[in-house]
């Protein structure tokens, strides 16, 4: 791996999941009209998320990743982008207050298209079918001309990227963000939602800390930080040709940096240490993320942290386990502890939808229960190792969708068919997951009283 990187070194390797395209003349026209279009981050940015995130590698904060399985062209709206945001908004500051820790807030939204597939094909009635691979490659309808990759849907995904980006810019730093709206949506959230009780005590004292601040003086009106807040976008960069035209030199450092998203990361079906996609992402110097499965081995995993963090830096390298709720306590550890002893400064975040999705007739859905579990499992693991539970990654909507079953309001099988409408993976719904924020939140205070109460006893 010593070979010189360039943007395009990764055309050498071989490369899994990546479609064909019939026409390539027409995909060429098009990398190349991406490559001549405005970045949709700035380097800078993707570095001030970097510095977030070393700070959780180092213990100090805690990572909120989430949002759509695949985004897609249909679906783009302005009020799909505010409920996503909304709920976003409402689960970090439940993680802030509850947990009792800051929170890295990165959205899985502005370019979260490509998709990879367990299979090339898709078979219904007896036709079979290419797979869908996502709106910046094909269309999810189910006739042949639908599935045929177009690379038109490229500069699509791009301008919706922008969009997207440009609303959630201006939510953020516009005063939409502010910490007493986001209060005032959780309140909402509680006086509905069915198990209440739970979360109104919580909710309570978010009010009187609110209170006591203002009473001293310290609101939105007058505290910046209060009304304004750091978020970042991410996406899987797998369809690696529209990553190449989106990555740029950065005229202030000289570095590479992919310009699609403020962090990257590589999928579980895609991090062959020989391959295109670690290539790829080796030379670029966003913060990345690296998805680790059940084939992950520790030797392995030490092998890519090596080519894709060469230098140790904390904030650049996160690993995002998704092993499905029963495989946790044998797959984890001996990846945890490969890591601490060898002193890598990474982040460890939990994926729990990826290792637990089900069949339930014709929907693939994600039991709640087993969703809480492989989180629950993922904080035991580090509680017994000694390092940091350090982020939660979701497939989660703002919308009120039935995709996965469970949560307080007992969603079962039989209600996956009402408002069934993600284009991939079962998604939790705006309820689900503030549920799963409190239960969450629960969790990560509850290691941040581990840790402080030794010193205390040290100072005694
Ligand atoms: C995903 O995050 O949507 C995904 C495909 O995950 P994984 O690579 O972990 O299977
Ligand atoms: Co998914």
């Amino acid at each position: 791996m010593s070979e010189r990187w360039t943007p395009e070194s990764w055309r050498a390797k071989p490369v899994q999941q990546m479609p064909e395209y019939p026409d390539q003349a027409a995909l060429k026209a098009v990398e190349q009209q991406l490559a001549g279009f405005p970045p949709l981050v700035f380097a800078g940015e993707a570095r001030k998320l970097k510095k977030a995130l070393a700070k959780v590698a180092n213990g100090e904060a805690f990572l909120l990743q989430g949002g759509d399985c695949a985004e897609s062209f249909a679906e783009h709206s302005a009020d799909n982008i505010r409920d996503f945001f909304r709920l976003f908004l409402q689960m970090a500051v439940v993680l802030t207050f509850a947990g009792g820790s800051p929170v890295v807030k990165v959205g899985r939204i502005a370019g979260q298209f490509a998709k990879p597939r367990s299979s090339n094909t898709e078979t219904i009635d007896g036709v079979e079918l290419p797979s869908y691979r996502g709106d910046i490659v094909n269309d999810n309808a189910f006739t042949a001309e639908a599935r045929i990759p177009d690379p038109r849907r490229q500069l699509e995904a791009y301008r919706q990227s922008a969009a997207t980006l440009n609303l959630i810019r201006a939510f953020a730093t516009g005063g939409y963000a502010n910490l007493d709206n986001a209060h005032r949506w959780m309140l909402g959230f509680v006086k509905d939602a069915p198990a209440s009780s739970r979360y109104r005590e919580v909710a309570e004292r978010i009010t009187e800390a609110l209170d006591f601040m203002r009473a001293i003086g310290i609101d939105p009106e007058t505290h910046p930080e209060m009304r304004i807040t750091d978020f970042y976008t991410s996406h899987e960069a797998l369809l690696l040709g529209y990553e190449q035209a989106m990555t740029r030199v950065d005229s202030t450092t000289g570095d590479w940096y992919d310009t699609s998203g403020h962090m990257v990361w590589i999928g579980d079906r895609t991090r062959q240490l020989d391959h295109a996609h670690v290539e790829f992402f080796r030379g670029i110097r966003n913060p990345i993320g690296l998805k680790c499965g059940p084939s992950m081995t520790a030797d392995g995993l030490m092998k890519l942290i090596e080519v894709l963090d060469p230098q140790n830096t904390p904030g650049r390298l996160t690993l995002i386990a998704r092993f499905g709720a029963d495989k946790v306590f044998d797959n984890l550890p001996a990846l945890v502890r490969a890591t601490k002893r060898e002193g890598r400064n990474v982040v460890w975040s939990c994926d729990p939808m990826h290792g637990n999705t089900v069949k339930a007739g014709n929907y693939k859905t994600r039991p709640f229960d087993l969703i809480l579990a492989e989180v629950k499992n993922f904080f035991a693991v580090h509680q017994a190792e000694g390092t940091h539970a350090g982020g939660l990654h979701l497939e989660m909507t703002g919308k009120n969708v039935t995709e996965c079953t469970g949560g307080a309001r007992g969603m079962t099988d039989a209600d996956l068919n009402d408002r069934y409408h993600t284009f991939c993976d079962p998604r939790l719904n705006a309820e689900q997951a503030l549920e799963l924020a409190f239960l969450v939140a629960e969790l990560v205070k509850r290691e941040r009283a581990g840790r402080i109460r030794p010193e205390v006893e040290a100072a005694e």
